[in-house]
């Protein structure tokens, strides 16, 4: 029960004391990476009956096929007993690190503290990592093949994750070269056809090349060319050669490995009639084989005459510009501070360094009180957005100042590092630093605000119940005069 006893001690003292000390005293550097590994007994798991059949496989289904088998770019599949076993001691080291840099799953959310509520969730329990453990300490067993879950149906080659779009968007091609420098630029207009305005419930984008689905590459980058792409949407003008910049709209970034968006209800974006997508800024790299490729960019779209409650706000924190990373040194920390203008509701927390990145914290400071929202871990060859639940989303009054703290680690322990003895500064390339929190949050007006804060409460059970995401849940309702508003 030790584990148990310690995760509660933890949370008593969590109220207690500022949350800030945890996040401080959390210890980022590589080297330093404690696995969770977990007594079977403390959770009433009998090891010598975990098995296969009834244990591993449904948890393999739920959190690691949909790459590990032929196409979904994870470097072996784990869909049969024969495919797995070999592979038993590997998988409880890369599931015990978690949240650390090499994790598996690739979601790397931190369990000890801050907000627990993020959708599409596939990360590991704590019983399910004592599970693995002790199937793979008691030599890994079958049990019996008839209690095997039925095996899941992919169909071939690329699938889009959320379901066949209602518009396919598409890029030009764009050929790189075997072997060749990195190339950064705009490779220019998409046309939506749209004739009427519309308002976008998610976005998938996907890369579409000529290298053969069953290849497998052991980096996911050695499947593509294209690294990331920025873009905007907006009304083209009547020639078509650009589009009109006060209608700009910008949309999250599409990154290797990242997942698609799917916004709030409330929170639609438009995609304008007679607009365009503008793919203003591609990073595409070369992977080892000439590769001719293109973006689709998959829509979905709210019904007809939908309309937003809530406009959306673009990233909001990060300091890419005044970086200064020392070489061969662990637990490097830097911070940045934004002050609210608005209410504001946290939709996304997408953290964003470079090779040198090993972790980020979002903290929230408001009057005496400071909340660690979440804290992260990093991997560079994994760019995660995580996106809220939306009764879990931070729910901050406009004058909160938002902290973010990212963590670098460029000791030789860091794989992801070119060369662990140079200085760093800030710079578009993975060798050079950022340090940008790339998630996105709504204004709330008043009215707005309040609302959120009452379903909020409805949701506890009483004022001693705490939401880290709402720190005015229990606050008096602000009462407002006519005469302080100035309308008399
Ligand atoms: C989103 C896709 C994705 C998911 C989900 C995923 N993996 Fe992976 N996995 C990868 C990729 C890509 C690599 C290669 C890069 C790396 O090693 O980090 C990898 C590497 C691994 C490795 C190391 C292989 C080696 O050569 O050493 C193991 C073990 C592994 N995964 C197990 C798992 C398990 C177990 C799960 C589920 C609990 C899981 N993965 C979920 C994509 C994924």
């Amino acid at each position: 029960m030790l584990a148990r006893k310690l995760l509660s001690l933890l949370s008593i003292a969590g109220l207690a004391f500022p949350v800030l000390v945890f996040a401080q005293a959390h210890d980022a550097s590589i080297a330093n990476h404690q696995p969770h590994y977990y007594d079977a007994a403390d959770f009433d798991i009998d090891s010598a009956n975990v098995n296969y059949a009834d244990h591993i496989a449904p948890i393999l289904q739920r959190s690691c096929q949909s790459c590990h088998r032929p196409g979904g770019g994870g470097p072996m599949s784990l869909l049969t007993y024969d495919q797995v076993r070999p592979w038993a001691p590997v998988i409880m080291y890369r599931t015990a690190i978690r949240d650390r840099m090499g994790a598996m799953p690739p979601f790397f959310v931190e369990k000890d503290m801050g907000i627990d509520g993020f959708k599409d969730d596939y990360s590991l329990s704590d019983v399910e990592l004592a599970l693995i453990q002790a199937w793979t300490n008691n030599g890994a067993l079958r049990g019996n093949p008839d209690n095997e879950p039925e095996p899941l149906q992919f169909s071939d080659g690329i699938d889009w994750a959320l379901g066949e779009p209602e518009l396919i968007l598409r890029s030009s091609d764009q050929t790189r070269p075997a072997i060749g420098p990195d190339w950064w630029g705009d490779i220019g207009l998409v046309p939506t056809g749209l004739t009427e305005d519309r308002y976008v419930k998610s976005v998938e984008v996907r890369e579409v090349n000529n290298i053969p689905v069953e290849e497998s590459t052991s980096t996911v980058g050695g499947r593509y060319v294209f690294h990331h792409m920025t873009y905007s949407s907006g009304i083209l003008n009547e020639d078509g050669t650009a589009i009109d910049p006060s209608t700009r709209v910008s949309w999250p970034i599409h990154e290797i490995g990242r997942n698609a968006d799917i916004f709030s209800e409330k929170a639609g974006r438009l995609l304008a009639a007679g607009s365009a997508l503008h793919l203003g800024a591609a990073h595409m790299h070369s992977n080892g084989r000439e590769t001719t490729g293109h973006l689709e960019f998959g829509i979905t779209f709210f019904p007809r005459g939908y309309e937003p409650e809530y406009r959306h706000n673009g990233p909001r924190t990060g300091n890419g510009i005044d970086l200064d990373i020392v070489p061969n040194k662990a637990g490097q920390e830097v911070h940045n501070y934004v002050v609210l203008q608005q209410h504001t509701k946290i939709m996304a927390f997408e953290p964003h360094l470079h090779a040198p990145g090993v972790r980020m914290c979002l903290e929230a400071i408001w009057g005496h009180n400071n909340f660690t929202l979440n804290c992260v871990g990093y991997d560079h060859n994994w760019v995660k957005q995580y996106v809220y639940e939306d009764d879990k989303a931070p729910l901050l009054p406009k004058g909160t100042i938002l902290h973010t703290i990212a963590y670098m680690d460029t000791t030789a322990a860091n794989p992801n590092l070119a060369d662990a003895r140079n200085w760093g500064g800030a710079g578009r390339r993975s060798v050079s630093n950022m340090f940008i929190d790339l998630g996105y949050s709504v204004n709330l007006t008043e009215e707005q605000f309040q609302a959120e804060m009452a379903s909020r409460r409805a949701l506890m059970e009483d004022r001693n119940d705490y939401d880290p995401g709402c720190p005015l849940c229990w606050a008096p309702e602000p009462v407002y005069s006519n005469v302080a508003q100035g309308n008399d």
